[in-house]
């Protein structure tokens, strides 16, 4: 059995906020932030939230795939940013697509969520006879920025991308060919945003939320390492050589770390799209949206190897070899 990606669908909110506008509320400037990072401008969702992104990046990925609500086995989504605790943001989109046999569940894999959730589809349909899964990367990071921290807050945006994904018996040719994923939760104190707090009447104070707090250099450092490790260990496991890889679709946290990763893989700017410069960071839906655009775009033929790769919270980092 083998699992391949047979549509791809992407949502970002309307509303658009340019660095200039951030340099209204913080102490900041486009200059900075162009340089430093590549971002223009991000999307910021000012209506509903997380689930209703990822439910209308599902339903174009849907209509690309040529498959129904009912056709669905399997919804995951890999978000950091639900609109509830509970249900998950999976069940939520469930119930908007009216996709009444799937199961569903959320991957919290922070940046990395998408790949994950990828991983883990191509598990379950390889393993347990499920058929046709919707992989979701959806964020909602916008709630969780501190607005008055210009360290942080001009980094992110909101957006949500998916793909649908299907096994195939026999010999068909491509699908998900190899993974390889990590975390490492002894730097889990790098990038995170606390959670509701404790806060009840024993300890008679009332619950806190945090947001998002990151050492930005340790970040950096651990993502230019680490995605050209994953990479190259999916290539050497699978036999691949690196020339034969059309594109590396890479998570859209910094211009200036994508460019480092294309020189440590000694490949050239043209084979890693970028799209930060419209978007930002929107975590775990950057890869499937760069992906969708390069799908939509035309730029992906059958038959073309691609290498999936991010890296987040946790700290996470996965690459996904996949034959279009
Ligand atoms: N505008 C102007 N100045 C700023 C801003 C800003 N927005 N932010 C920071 N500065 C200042 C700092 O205060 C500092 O000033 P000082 O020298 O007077 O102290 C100076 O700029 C340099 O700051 P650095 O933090 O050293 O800047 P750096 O070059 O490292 O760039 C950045 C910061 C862009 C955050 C970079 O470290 C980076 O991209 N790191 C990786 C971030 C990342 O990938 N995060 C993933 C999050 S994904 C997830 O899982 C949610």
């Amino acid at each position: 059995m083998k699992t391949k990606i047979i549509g791809t669908g992407s949502f970002v909110p309307d509303r658009v906020v340019t660095n200039q506008d951030l340099a209204g509320i913080v102490d900041t400037s486009d200059e900075w932030i162009r340089t430093r990072t590549g971002i223009g401008q991000r999307r910021i969702l000012d209506g509903p939230g997380t689930s209703a992104m990822a439910a209308e990046a599902a339903r174009r990925a849907m209509d690309n795939a040529g498959v129904g609500p009912e056709d669905i086995d399997i919804i995951l989504v890999g978000t950091t940013t639900a609109d509830h605790c509970f249900p998950s943001a999976a069940c939520e989109v469930q119930g908007s697509l009216g996709a009444v046999r799937a199961v569903g569940y959320d991957i919290s894999g922070a940046c990395s969520g998408f790949i994950f959730a990828l991983s883990t589809a191509d598990a379950l349909i390889r393993a347990q006879g499920y058929r046709v899964g919707l992989v979701i990367g959806a964020d909602n990071l916008s709630k969780i920025v501190d607005w008055s921290d210009r360290s942080t807050c001009v980094l992110f945006g909101d957006g949500a991308g998916a793909a649908v994904v299907k096994g195939f018996e026999g010999q068909e040719e491509g699908g998900i060919i190899a993974a390889d994923l990590g975390s490492d939760g002894r730097k889990a104190a790098v990038l995170q945003c606390q959670s509701r707090t404790m806060g009840n009447f024993l300890t008679g104070t009332k619950p806190e939320v945090g947001y998002i707090t990151m050492e930005g250099q340790e970040v950096f450092k651990f993502a230019v390492k680490k995605v050209p490790e994953c990479i190259q260990k999916v290539l050497e496991d699978t036999g691949t050589g690196i020339e034969e890889i059309k594109y590396f679709v890479l998570h859209q946290a910094n211009y200036r770390i994508c460019e480092s990763i294309a020189k440590r893989l000694k490949v050239s700017m043209d084979r890693i799209p970028m799209n930060i410069e419209h978007y930002g960071n929107t975590s775990a839906a950057t890869i499937p949206v760069l992906l969708d655009e390069l799908n939509r775009g035309g730029k992906l033929e059958p038959g073309d190897k691609i290498i999936l790769s991010g890296f987040g919270a946790g700290l996470t980092w996965g690459a996904s070899l996949v034959q279009w």
